[in-house]
């Protein structure tokens, strides 16, 4: 199954007129709590498991799609054009070519992200997001969010959960074409919750998750165990998220995250995102936490921390780290 079949049973020939020449869309980053590592399907991006994401509010991608009469696309990401060749640029094209009537049919992707890029801080994820949600609008599908999340992932699999703010799941999914792969909002809201940003570095990352998931899934002897792990931390978070148990949602999305690093690091070969002062980041942490202060964290395929914690403990978390970055996800804006 290809991704191009995935599109013809979606837009069914829809997306071949179009009267207007822009679509634009905001899509927020989104953190996983219990992390989507490893696919089924490389080609559709279909995941081993089901996994579970909060939205970081305005922390994201607004992104303007535009027909034009030019020779080849053009990609503009914070006011900068963008080389065609490389990754980032490969990847959009790629996509872009999804939805090409004609070889003919060029594309301008203006794009402006507000978190770091590349740096495990999930801007593919809301740039995919942002993306098919602007070409929506550009060819009038009028798809579903549902629908839209299936594109999404064909995009990068996590960007399907970048289509609503708060709790999302992502749906594994059993089917062949992946049908039944789509992301949902979850019907809960945690209005005290904050998401702190702690950034060790914003270099790009030396491996990308798409590589370092394939080769833990296909050398690591850990890897086996990963999908029972999931099973029980899906379900006691979204436990913990239904009854607003703090302690318990934090330990899960922690261990969670640290069981998908020893993942990594079981790969051969191994694979450690983490630096030095990332380790040094941890220990302050849990040297916190056992002095009272409830503060977790998560981490995703970059030496950077995502901290959890509550509106309460705001102030001892900024003397703690005063470089942190606070969000509060279902703060209205
Ligand atoms: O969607 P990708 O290919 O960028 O992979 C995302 C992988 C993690 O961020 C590490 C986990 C997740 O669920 O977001």
């Amino acid at each position: 199954m290809k991704k191009s079949d995935v599109i013809k049973t979606l837009l069914n020939h829809r997306y071949v007129y179009t009267e207007n020449t822009s679509g634009s869309a905001f899509a927020p980053a989104n953190i996983a709590l219990c992390k989507y590592w490893g696919k089924r399907d490389i080609e559709l991006n279909l995941p081993v498991t089901s996994s579970l994401s909060v939205s970081l509010g305005e922390q994201g991608a607004h992104t303007t799609v535009s027909l034009i009469n030019a020779s080849e696309d053009k990609i503009r990401i914070n006011e900068e054009d963008i080389t065609l060749d490389t990754q980032i640029a490969k990847r959009l094209i790629e996509f872009l070519d999804l939805f090409r009537s004609n070889t003919e049919m060029h594309f301008a992707i203006d794009t402006k992200i507000n978190i770091p890029m590349s740096a495990g801080l999930a801007s593919s994820a809301c740039s995919f997001a942002a993306l098919i949600q602007a070409l929506d609008q550009l060819f009038s599908w009028q798809l579903d969010r549902i629908n839209l999340s299936i594109l999404a992932r064909l995009g990068s699999g996590s960007a399907c959960r970048s289509l609503w703010d708060g709790f999302v799941k992502w749906h594994a999914g059993k089917e062949e074409d992946g049908m039944d792969s789509f992301a949902e909002l979850l019907p809960y809201e945690w209005p005290h919750l904050c998401v702190g940003l702690l950034v060790i570095s914003d270099q790009p990352k030396p491996i990308s998750s798409r590589e370092a998931m394939q080769k833990t899934v296909n050398t690591s002897c850990y890897y086996k165990s990963w999908p029972e792990k999931v099973k029980t931390d899906l379900a006691v978070l979204q436990e913990a998220i239904a009854s607003r148990d703090f302690d318990l949602f934090g330990s899960v999305a922690e261990s969670n995250a640290l069981a998908m690093h020893a993942s990594m690091l079981t790969a051969n070969p191994p694979i450690l995102y983490w630096l030095p002062e990332t380790v040094a980041m941890m220990h302050q942490i849990w040297k916190k936490r056992a002095e009272g202060l409830p503060i977790y964290f998560t981490q995703d395929a970059g030496p950077n921390l995502k901290l959890l914690f509550l509106k309460t403990d705001i102030e001892q978390v900024k003397k703690t780290f005063p470089e942190i970055k606070i969000i509060m996800p279902f703060e209205k804006h």
